[in-house]
């Protein structure tokens, strides 16, 4: 029978990572904190795996990425990490659909910028989880979340009404038929792995744009063809693409367009600009989202990972406590795909 309420009250004191001002990962902490107690709509997780993601980072240096007008405040010590994977410990009475023991993973209250996953427990929505394949381990499913979210609302459902915060538009997924040609820049990352096979499973033709060493990883992902971007510029090889995905960005993101055919769709991942005027003569849509928590695409995400059709590559672990070596490593790039803390091995 499921346990309902508060029945498996956990309370005292846990381990957690903190940090007390903004910097670099010297001033991630290892630090004792209280377990917290959940609200209306929570359940308590205890947290096995929690991945790492590039929002972590820009929150530790004070969210200096973002435009200052969209700066949130705040206040410290604060506890980074969206995503987690656990086991539920205790469930709010208003909750349905999870019980005491059941595995879970998800991403937690993003775009607010307070899932405070690298801890032991975490307090989280109900409704931005979904069961945890049995097949999937927790490294694996904590990996996942927020880059496969990304992907996903990107390419194959956003799932609300919400503008992007930074056009003011809503995007509109451009369904992806067998046949259609997908290139993704940046494709061994986070986002990138993952659009690579979720463009696959819809029958694309896909593309990978990445850095030789990944060729084989992407290849087994389903990419069809590969391109090395140390070596040899993509614009100069591909042409007649209909959907870039590009997680990359930066000042020269525009170059992209071309390989793109009129009435194309550029997906621009990260921060990207683009001539509204280049853009409407080719005949190019440009579109872009911030992702948000969703329980329910994860749980279809989940039944994608669990039958075998979406796997989840991991860079590299370390322990919780040594959380602040897991954002050196992401600050030296070239991951091929995920960085995951372990909380319990
Ligand atoms: N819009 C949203 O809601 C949203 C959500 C999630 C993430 N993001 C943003 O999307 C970006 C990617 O996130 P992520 O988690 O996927 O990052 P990530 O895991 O660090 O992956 C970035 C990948 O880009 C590759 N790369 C770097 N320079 C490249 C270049 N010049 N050409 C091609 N590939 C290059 C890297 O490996 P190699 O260089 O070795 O190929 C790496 O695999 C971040 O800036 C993040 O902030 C936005």
């Amino acid at each position: 029978m499921k346990e309902q309420g508060f029945s498996r009250k956990v309370t005292g004191a846990m381990k957690a990572i903190q940090f007390h001002e903004a910097g670099g990962p010297e001033v991630l902490q290892y630090d004792e904190v209280a377990i917290p107690a959940i609200g209306p709509g929570e359940v308590l997780v205890r947290v096995h795996a929690a991945g790492v993601n590039p929002p972590d980072w820009y929150l530790r240096e004070g969210m200096k990425v973002m435009p200052a007008d969209m700066r949130p405040a705040l206040n410290f010590p604060l506890i980074p990490g969206t995503d987690m994977s656990g086991v539920v410990q205790a469930v709010a009475p208003d909750v349905s659909g999870f019980a005491v023991g059941d595995e879970v993973f998800g991403m937690l209250r993003f775009p607010g910028f307070d899932g405070r996953t690298y801890a032991e427990y975490v307090a989280a929505p109900a409704s931005d989880l979904a069961h945890k394949p049995a097949g999937t381990d927790h490294v694996q499913a904590a990996g996942a979340p927020m880059a496969v979210l990304t992907a996903w609302q990107y390419l194959i459902d956003l799932g609300h009404d919400v503008p992007s915060p930074f056009t003011g538009q809503v995007h509109r997924p451009v369904p992806i038929t067998p046949g259609m040609t997908v290139l993704v820049n940046g494709a061994a990352g986070g986002v990138g792995h993952f659009a690579v096979q979720l463009a696959k499973w819809k029958g694309a033709h896909v593309v990978a744009v990445a850095s030789g060493r990944h060729e084989q990883f992407l290849r087994e992902l389903g990419a069809d063809e590969f391109v090395d971007y140390t070596t040899t510029q993509a614009t100069d090889v591909v042409s007649g693409v209909d959907l870039v995905v590009d997680t990359v960005g930066g000042p020269d993101s525009s170059r992209f367009l071309s390989v793109l055919k009129r009435g194309g769709t550029m997906l621009p991942v990260f921060f990207a600009q683009y001539d509204p005027e280049e853009t409407a003569r080719l005949g190019i849509t440009v579109s872009n989202i911030q992702v948000r928590s969703n329980g329910p695409q994860l749980a279809e995400i989940g039944r994608l990972l669990g039958e075998g059709g979406l796997r989840v590559g991991v860079d590299s672990t370390y322990p919780l406590p040594e959380a602040h070596s897991a954002h050196t490593r992401a600050a030296q790039g070239h991951l091929q795909g995920k960085i995951v803390l372990t909380v319990v091995s």
